[in-house]
């Protein structure tokens, strides 16, 4: 049996996708396929690791050692086929602070920062929070999957963005953006002198015959404009130890994000942070190979379901993620209306597709990554919901 069918009883451990639905969906213990954590236990080399540092027992300020680089650089290199100097490091406890941050680093309050929508909620909001203006370009459905509509993107340029918010892979789309589409977005940003902020959180969990290539891999004179995002926190299931990798080639933009992470008082990595990520990105692999098939069988799963049961929804065509971008559009019920029905009479929490800007109207997004049972639950929950 694998042990992704493990059910792990996650209650009374403050956890925010199984004890938080009263606060962000208005009811508690509704079955909860929203936030994108997983419900699994991370590669057995991660718990060891943090187990013997707590056995030490003494929990000091920590700096992040050689060795924790040396694991993420060999995980580029191996995985992603990039080869990144160590000395282009640094560290954020979340992507999001870190998105914060280079926003603040690379634009002046009232700059325009471009993203292209649907997209991931805090892309809005770290704009806006900031007080810099942000231009849509939003992404097209051709065919069930999410294409960059190239005359759009160029118009938005035009306007005079300093930065573009790049989600790569995409979520909630599931989009794993092509060599052709990543050197079209390098070409244009090159012309109209935008920088790019490329979030690759979710670029280690790639379905089978796709293949993640980060943005500043692909030339030496476009990596100079590109800011790096990653983490092990969605790949192995650490979001709650907080550890995330800033990747800057270009030594001017390095020296403004580290001086914009030293005015905010940011040091170091949390302890246990940086030796799971160590642990994950050294001894992971394996694991996230059973991983990322487990979930192909579950998206299977999921949309043999939906072909079955509810054939008016259509999920969206993902290369990768751990998430279901499901078009509800042919219900022909309201946002409101389906957000009441999934909660009162399915008792399942999805995110909204409202949440996600101009284009999640209509959509839900479902998570998957909890054991197939769990899966069921939630589908047969969505069933009686719409049915
Ligand atoms: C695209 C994207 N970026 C960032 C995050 C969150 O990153 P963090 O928890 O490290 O702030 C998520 C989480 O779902 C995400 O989907």
């Amino acid at each position: 049996m694998t042990i992704f069918n493990e059910k792990i009883d996650r209650l009374k451990t403050s956890s925010v996708k199984w004890e938080q639905t009263k606060e962000i969906f208005g009811e508690a213990n509704l079955w909860p396929m929203w936030v994108a954590d997983m419900d699994f236990k991370p590669p057995q080399a991660v718990l060891k690791a943090i187990k013997s540092r707590v056995e030490h027992g003494v929990f000091g300020y920590t700096f992040v050692p050689p060795s924790t680089a040396g694991a993420i650089v060999d995980w580029l290199l191996k995985r992603h086929q990039w080869e990144v100097n160590p000395s282009w490091l640094s560290y954020c406890s979340g992507v999001v602070q870190a998105i914060s941050a280079a926003i603040q680093s690379f634009t002046e309050e009232g700059d325009r920062v471009l993203l292209q929508s649907p997209v991931y909620t805090p892309f809005f909001e770290m704009i806006k929070k900031n007080n810099r203006i942000v231009v849509n370009s939003p992404l097209t459905l051709v065919n069930e999957k999410y294409e960059i509509d190239f005359a759009s993107f160029e118009e938005s340029l035009q306007q005079g963005c300093k930065l573009f918010l790049l989600c790569s892979p995409h979520n909630p789309g599931g989009r794993v953006w092509t060599k052709t589409e990543l050197l079209k977005i390098g070409e244009l940003c090159q012309k109209y002198n935008c920088l790019i902020l490329s979030d690759e959180i979710h670029s280690d969990i790639i379905f089978k015959d796709y293949h993640h290539i980060p943005v500043a891999s692909l030339s030496d004179v476009l990596s100079e404009r590109v800011i790096t995002l990653i983490a092990p926190s969605k790949t192995f299931n650490l979001a709650g130890l907080q550890a995330s990798a800033v990747i800057i080639k270009n030594e001017e933009l390095r020296k403004q994000f580290n001086e914009t992470l030293s005015r905010q008082g940011v040091f170091s990595l949390n302890t246990f942070g940086l030796i799971g990520m160590e642990a994950a990105y050294r001894e992971g692999e394996e694991w996230l190979e059973e991983l990322i098939d487990y979930l192909q069988e579950n998206k299977k799963f999921a949309i043999n379901f939906l072909h079955e049961h509810l054939p008016e929804i259509t999920c969206i065509k993902s290369e990768g993620t751990y998430l279901l971008w499901l078009d509800c559009r042919k219900l022909n019920v309201s946002d409101d209306e389906l957000r009441h029905l999934l909660i009162e009479k399915g008792k399942l929490a999805l995110e909204p597709g409202t949440k996600y800007g101009p284009g999640g109207e209509g959509f839900v997004r479902m998570n998957i990554a909890c054991p197939k049972e769990d899966v069921k639950e939630g589908l047969k929950r969505l069933k009686r919901a719409l049915k």
